[in-house]
């Protein structure tokens, strides 16, 4: 069964002297059984977070690394810099490939770079609002994954517990979703990619799928009603602990139902 993960994405928001604090409060009105929680700060509140959530069971994730160990690369962050900071990392953010130009070759170094690291790394794909009106949604997503994916360790991928989030890019920090059915049909498409283009068959189910994009405690319900999405990336609503309390709480309800189909004899 894949796990249900709530993933906060603080993008370019707190400061070290005040991201502990927020932490410790999100992690307290999230304590609820059989959801993930993952928290990503910048990079220098990595400390401060991972201090303020020591013994919580809450995961603390970097926004992005360096494909490189080492070297002469001004203003980067390596995978063993983040070592003892975070065990997860996010991959190829839209507004990485945006302001940054990652290219998905690019995303796919940092990828191999996180998982031969020990970090468990989120990778993110999604279309434009115009590669969505002109029919190729998929069509970009699927190429987004060959490009990043293509001749990577699965088995390594695998045991790092990959998870890939769905973000349609005109949907994020805009307040306009994806509809639960798009979102449903883009992480089948995603899974279909995995299994029949990138050769990896049946562990392509074994893949959590995230849908990001504007989602709020109040609109996460409708993505978590489909079974081919596994919960959230969220970014805006991720700074407020009320909106992180209500999407956990109702995470563990999918996670509780779930479980119980699960267990149900066929
Ligand atoms: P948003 O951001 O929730 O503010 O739309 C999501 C993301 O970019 O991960």
């Amino acid at each position: 069964m894949r796990p249900l993960i709530i993933a906060a994405n603080w993008k370019m928001n707190t400061t070290p002297a005040d991201a502990g604090e927020l932490a410790a409060t999100i992690a307290a009105r999230t304590e609820e059984p059989g959801v993930v929680r993952v928290i990503c700060p910048p990079f220098v509140c990595l400390a401060a977070v991972r201090d303020a959530l020591a013994g919580k069971n809450v995961a603390v994730g970097a926004q992005n690394v360096h494909h490189e160990l080492a070297g002469a690369y001004t203003g980067e962050i390596s995978a063993a810099m983040l070592n003892g900071l975070a065990t997860w990392v996010i991959v190829g953010h839209s507004e990485r490939r945006r302001d940054a130009h990652e290219s998905d070759e690019l995303i796919g170094k940092k990828l191999a770079r996180a998982v031969a690291s020990g970090l468990r790394p989120i990778l993110c794909v999604g279309e434009l609002l115009a590669e969505r009106e002109a029919g190729r949604a998929v069509e970009v997503v699927a190429a987004q994954l060959r490009g990043a994916l293509a001749g990577k360790d699965v088995d390594a991928l695998l045991s790092a517990g990959f998870v890939i989030a769905y973000e349609p890019v005109w949907a994020i920090g805009t307040g306009r979703t994806a509809t639960s059915a798009d979102a449903a049909a883009m992480a089948d498409a995603i899974r279909s990619t995995l299994s029949a283009d990138l050769g990896w068959g049946d562990a392509a189910e074994d893949v959590p799928v995230l849908y990001g994009g504007s989602v709020t405690s109040a609109n996460i319900g409708e993505f978590l009603a489909e079974r081919s999405i596994d919960g959230g990336l969220v970014g805006g609503a991720s700074l407020k602990p009320d909106e992180m309390a209500g999407m956990v709480a109702r995470a563990a309800v999918t996670a509780k139902a779930r479980a119980a189909a699960a267990g149900k004899p066929e």
